[in-house]
């Protein structure tokens, strides 16, 4: 079985290639098919942008399509980057622009009030319109320097609660077996399987 991925991010794209590999199933990224045109996401929830995604697949190939939105929530800053995680330090912000922007907004705050979370709700979409969401949560906190060179996005910095290794240094698999993205993606797989 083949499964199309509504996302060109290639850091999502290989951990959820590789959790799909485990039940057998085939991760194709949404470019194989050319030149898709992406959906705006301009949702105000992580649900929202993750049904944009995948609908937006879904009208122009015409088969079922699975997207995925997430975020880090960090409770200092009341929630934020949040949904805005991949544009937190500007519109075409990169990773590290992000990550020196989280350092420089916790640099006051001391290793027991840097606790945060990372969402993702995956939406799996059909052609009659229909969609199945599951979702995943992975709480830890914001290191006060990167470690690690694995992963993406704010995986340097973030780590799970009592360990001190971050997400950037844990293999695709064993990130898989803990994280938002892993956790949502063992509920889609339980629902098929
Ligand atoms: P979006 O889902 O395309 O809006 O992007 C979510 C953003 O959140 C990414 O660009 C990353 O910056 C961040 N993010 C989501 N999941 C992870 C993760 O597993 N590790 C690190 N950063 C993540």
């Amino acid at each position: 079985m083949r499964l199309i991925i509504a996302s060109q991010n290639k850091g999502k794209l290989k951990e959820i290639s590789c959790a799909l590999a485990t039940v057998g199933i085939e991760a194709v990224a949404m470019d194989s098919f050319g030149d898709l045109v992406p959906a705006i996401e301009d949702g105000e929830t992580l649900e929202e942008n993750a049904i944009k995604k995948a609908k937006a697949v879904v009208q122009q190939t015409g088969l079922p399509c699975l997207a995925d939105d997430s975020g880090l929530m960090v409770d200092a800053l009341n929630g934020r980057p949040g949904v805005y995680s991949a544009r937190y330090a500007g519109e075409d912000a990169s990773y590290a622009d992000n990550n020196e922007l989280l350092l420089r907004e916790l640099k006051e705050f001391p290793p027991e009030k840097r606790q945060a979370a990372f969402c993702c709700v995956m939406a799996l979409c059909y052609p009659d319109g229909k969609c199945q969401l599951f979702t995943g949560k992975l709480e830890g906190v914001i290191l006060e320097q990167f470690q690690g060179n694995d992963g993406f996005g704010y995986d340097p910095l973030f780590a799970v609660g009592g360990q001190q290794r971050s997400l950037a240094q844990m293999s695709v698999a064993e990130k898989n077996e803990i994280s938002h993205r892993g956790l949502a993606l063992q509920k889609l797989l339980n629902h098929f399987i």
